[in-house]
């Protein structure tokens, strides 16, 4: 089983890549939202319990799993338990899903950084021959080469960074990309708040309001859950790649917590930078979550602020790109990393993770060119199952895939891997390196916690998620 994998270049680099790909466009235009809407401070502490409770157990989970391992999702499997080979397929199929939509939006991004450049020195590629920020993103929209176009830069951005590799790509690109972006974000949040109005926006997303909770609760409870899974990446084998390249002496728990608190942190970041502008420049009636937030209210708001207007506007959708572009590297990374591990199973000499990339990139284009075209459902492409494509692809993977993936990988661990049970000084590796000499010398202080949210609290929470994903879909009325 001994193989020898590419590494970190160390844990602050691991921190930056891992944190990079949880922070991305859940955290910005997903949570801000979303809290203010299913009530407030009370979404956030149902947020904290479940991340605390379903969240550490399979952040966790993955990450040790794919360490053990040293391979992604498929090899992971493939080499503990046969016949759960098929979830760590699941997983990478979502990982194709999920980029066919985000490459999409990705592509806004940078459309719309050009579009203040062209606003800044009043070229003709700015937004100034359009009513407001509405007619300019129908306008956009409805323009299947354009969305196609740029949805191709992104990828090729995603594509040459992860080609450079673990460390000297995705690594190198990440300590200096999430500093960026927090200075970024300090700084939107700044012209945010002491925007007139601004507190309307704070109000909105933080006072408690216990009401959505008290009527509705599986309903708020399957919002919590689904987006804490998409926010953290996890339910789909990416902790499992990213942990696959981790080297055995660092301390999976502490790393764990981090990934979690610091994902979290940005999420509130956000909706602080994004909401407060939103309610004071956007007023009554706009929208205020998803792609409408953030390409027509927020645009609106560059718009209304004046000379100064588009140099924020620059400044926040390339922090978006940024979010958007560490997120799809660990994307594209879980479908590389499954044929450099299935080279490696077959012997394979010359493998190159160039060619993979490559490869890879093909397939997630062809995916994304039909939400391209497709322009959120204005272009007329039949749509399947009653959704728009973007719903469809989103639905599939965040709504079913990931939860699953994650419920199985929790009845996994917790009935057919099992926690070993050893006596004092059992350490992380101990977990799961059995009989194998532990390097790392952490003692697992959680594993009881961790036993019992594997066997119990996690499987039971994604049931219900699922139920209540499957009731709403198919209109059943259950909850
Ligand atoms: N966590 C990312 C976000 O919040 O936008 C999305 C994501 C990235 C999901 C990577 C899954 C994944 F493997």
């Amino acid at each position: 089983m001994e193989h020898t994998r590419a590494k970190w270049g160390s844990n602050f680099g691991f921190l930056m890549a891992a944190i990079g790909s949880a922070v991305g466009l859940g955290n910005i235009w997903g949570f801000p939202y979303k809290m203010g809407a299913n009530g407030g401070f009370a979404f956030l502490l149902l947020y904290l319990l479940l991340a605390a409770f379903v969240g550490f157990a399979v952040m966790l989970g993955e990450l040790a799993l794919g360490r053990k391992s040293g391979r992604g999702p498929v090899g992971t499997y493939a080499l503990l338990s046969k016949r759960f080979k098929w979830v760590g397929w699941m997983g990478v199929l979502s990982g194709f899903f999920i980029m066919a939509f985000y490459t999409v939006l990705g592509g806004y991004c940078i459309k719309y950084m050009v579009l203040n450049i062209g606003d800044m020195f009043g070229a003709g590629f700015g937004s100034g021959a359009f009513a407001d920020a509405g007619a300019l993103f129908g306008a956009f929209i409805t323009n299947p080469l354009e969305g196609v176009i740029y949805t191709v830069i992104f990828l090729a951005i995603t594509m040459v960074i992860v080609m450079g590799g673990i460390k000297g790509g995705i690594e190198n690109f990440s300590k200096i990309a999430m500093p960026a972006l927090f200075v970024m974000l300090v700084i939107t949040i700044i012209r945010s708040v002491t925007l007139p109005g601004a507190v309307e926006g704070l109000i909105f997303m933080f006072k408690p309001n216990f009401k959505p909770i008290q009527e509705n609760f599986m309903q708020v409870l399957a919002v919590a859950g689904g987006q804490m899974f998409f926010s953290l990446s996890l339910g789909m084998g990416c902790m499992m790649t990213y942990g696959s390249y981790l080297s055995k002496k660092e301390n999976l728990e502490k790393n764990s917590i981090l990934i979690i608190v610091a994902d979290t942190i940005v999420a509130i970041l956000a909706g602080v930078a994004v909401l407060p502008a939103a309610f004071a420049l956007g007023g009554e009636g706009a929208a205020m979550a998803g792609p409408s937030l953030l390409f027509v209210t927020l645009q609106n708001v560059f718009g209304a602020m004046g000379a100064i207007g588009p140099f924020f506007g620059f400044l926040f959708y390339l922090l978006v790109l940024i979010a958007a572009v560490t997120s799809a590297i660990s994307l594209v990374e879980v479908a590389t990393t499954f044929f450099l591990d299935r080279a490696e199973l077959k012997g394979k000499k010359n493998a190159s993770r160039k060619k993979y990339t490559l490869l890879v990139s093909i397939v997630m284009l062809a995916l994304a060119t039909i939400v391209a075209v497709d322009g959120l459902g204005s272009n007329g492409l039949p749509t399947p199952l009653g959704l728009i494509w973007i719903d469809f692809f989103d639905l599939w993977s965040e709504g079913v895939m990931m939860p699953l993936g994650a419920m199985l990988m929790a009845l996994f661990i917790g009935y057919e891997y099992r926690v070993k049970k050893v006596e004092n000084g059992v350490t992380m590796d101990g977990m799961l390196l059995e009989g194998e000499v532990t390097e790392s010398g952490y003692r697992f202080r959680s594993r009881g916690f961790f036993d019992v949210c594997c066997k119990v609290i996690v499987p039971i929470a994604m049931a219900f998620i699922l139920l209540v994903q499957i009731d709403g879909f198919f209109g059943l009325g259950i909850f």
